[in-house]
């Protein structure tokens, strides 16, 4: 049955009818207890959705949507390693790369938890040598910088984690991260490093990336260069890929490679290999830290009752905005300066797992799926786009995300940042109303300026503060959450072929760019225009 079809959808329909423009005013008075019953933990997390547009009902009927989508089945196959991957015949099992030594996830029969163990305690021992001055350049000198290149999944997480979790990263160390292809992101990477103490990671989960492989190959040059001995790649680089041949093939020792698996999709890789260079920024320790915090997410996932399920919850209210509210944007907003590339590592995260548009069963999707995740950490994003939110026309629900202590505490810093971190949520929701703004002396003509609608959907979810183990959980919970608005939407969230046509098409250009043609002919009009103009002026 499609999902539009299911009484559980139609019921949401209705629901949603009922209670159009409930506010959340209304909704606080007729249930007092309502923050309370409309709060969750989960480890150190704890989530309180009362400000959101709903109704106990509105909650009961979104469970009973996640029932008819046998959403517990769903959650058991992927954690049993079934190959739910489909279109491209994958296992799915991020969740076996943060598992406990003694615990088993198969794939086609085979425990992976032993190769995952072989390789993290392979990471840990490189990122010691590297660490404590055990691993020399080619000079002998000790490693002082560590370049990542690596795009999308073999990049975002890396990054954002590394800003996250600064505070406990060995600062003796330069960490940089180069995705783009632009010659520009290297270039500024590498200008003031000295060769001899600089280790490069290439991490590409296929190992054929054009702009991974592109910026290796110039890494490789400008080394080379600087050493003048094609034997110092040996000492500077290594990899982290499940393609052995390829890495090979660049010249990279494979004893200097470390493996992931097909059954870990590239924007659920942060917990493998690809997370290499924060076994070395970080250290072991707060690494292990890290997978345990997703660990007891995982755990939360996969034990919880749907009702008391945070990524569920968190999951089932995006599905309530998108498909029932037309709230197709989402803004996760961090209140911590070293969250700042949360909501970008989410943004891939989500919008590659879940802007599909056609069903399991290859039919055109009648509904809306993936959000448009975006944001900035607080309290940047209120002098900036917020004003959108607070009294633009568009439904733009939040997560606030925020600590209870400051890893840098600097006399009320963390008071006024957390003051405002409240503030918001009670302004979106709650607004003022005109008889509010009369009631301060407004001029007449200005009321309809200065009243806020409120009824903008917040989530808030707080920890104690910013940890390795606490970013683990928070990271997880993001992960399922796109898990379970997958399962209701009925679609694959993880392959990702709408970013192929763009890379096939590059490729085709790409040699078209290096004839020199003064105007080619075998595009669209506008395309042949572009690459003429570029010509034109380029050379
Ligand atoms: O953008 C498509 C994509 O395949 C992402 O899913 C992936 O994270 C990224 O490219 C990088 O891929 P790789 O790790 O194979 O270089």
């Amino acid at each position: 049955m499609t999902l539009e079809n299911l009484p559980a959808w139609s019921a949401l329909e209705n629901h949603a009818a009922t209670t159009a423009g409930i506010h959340p005013r209304e909704l606080f008075n007729l249930m007092p207890e309502r923050a309370k019953n409309m709060s969750l933990t989960a480890g150190p997390l704890w989530m309180d959705y009362s400000k959101n547009l709903i109704t106990a009902e509105t909650i009961s009927l979104l469970l009973k949507l996640a029932e008819a989508r046998e959403l517990p089945r769903e959650i058991a196959a992927m954690y049993a390693g079934e190959k739910i991957n489909r279109t491209e015949n994958r296992a799915v099992l991020h969740v076996a790369l943060r598992a406990a030594r003694d615990e088993v996830y198969r794939v086609d029969g085979v425990n992976v938890v032993d190769q995952v163990y072989a390789v993290r305690d392979r990471m840990a021992a490189f990122g010691e040598q590297v660490r404590n001055g055990e691993w020399l350049g080619f000079t002998g000198k000790r490693i002082k910088n560590v370049v990542n290149i690596g795009i999308g999944g073999s990049d975002l997480g890396p990054v954002m984690v590394y800003e996250a979790l600064k505070h406990y990263s060995d600062r003796n160390l330069t960490v940089r991260f180069v995705s783009n292809v632009d010659g520009t992101h290297l270039a500024e990477a590498t200008r003031d490093l000295n060769a001899e103490e600089t280790l490069f990671i290439i991490a590409s989960k296929t190992f054929t990336t054009q702009e991974t492989m592109t910026n290796a190959h110039s890494a490789r040059t400008w080394l080379i260069g600087q050493l003048g001995d094609a034997a110092a790649v040996a000492r500077h680089f290594v990899a982290v890929s499940t393609n052995a041949a390829g890495v090979r093939d660049f010249g990279i020792d494979t004893a200097n490679m470390f493996e992931f698996w097909d059954w870990v999709g590239g924007r659920y890789s942060l917990t493998s290999a690809i997370g290499l260079s924060l076994v070395i920024a970080l250290g072991k320790d707060h690494f292990d830290a890290l997978l345990k915090g997703y660990r007891t997410m995982d755990q939360h996932f996969k034990n919880a009752p749907l009702a008391e399920n945070m990524p569920v919850i968190l999951g089932l209210l995006g599905v309530w905005y998108i498909n029932f509210l037309e709230g197709s944007s989402h803004a996760i907003l961090p209140y911590d300066q070293y969250m700042h590339r949360f909501p970008a590592y989410f943004q891939q995260g989500d919008m590659e797992s879940n802007g599909k548009s056609v069903t399991r069963d290859g039919e055109a999707a009648l509904h809306a799926t993936g959000p448009i995740i975006w944001g900035e950490p607080g309290t940047n994003g209120q002098h900036a786009f917020y004003q959108l939110i607070h009294q633009g026309t568009s439904l733009i629900p939040c997560d606030f995300i925020g600590f209870a202590k400051s890893l840098n505490p600097v006399g009320d810093h963390h008071d006024k940042l957390m003051a405002n971190f409240f503030a918001q949520q009670e302004a979106l929701a709650f607004g003022k109303t005109e008889n509010e703004v009369r009631e301060e002396g407004t001029p007449e003509e200005l009321v309809p300026f200065k009243t806020f609608d409120g009824a903008r959907p917040c989530t808030s979810i707080m920890a104690e503060q910013l940890t390795p183990e606490v970013l683990g959980n928070l990271i997880a919970l993001y992960e399922h959450k796109i898990f379970v608005q997958g399962v209701i939407w009925d679609i694959y969230s993880f392959d990702q072929w709408g970013v192929e046509l763009g890379k096939q098409l590059a490729k085709r250009i790409l040699p078209e760019l290096a004839e020199k043609k003064a105007a080619p002919e075998n595009h669209d009009a506008s395309t042949n225009a572009q690459i003429a103009w570029y010509l034109q002026h380029r050379d």
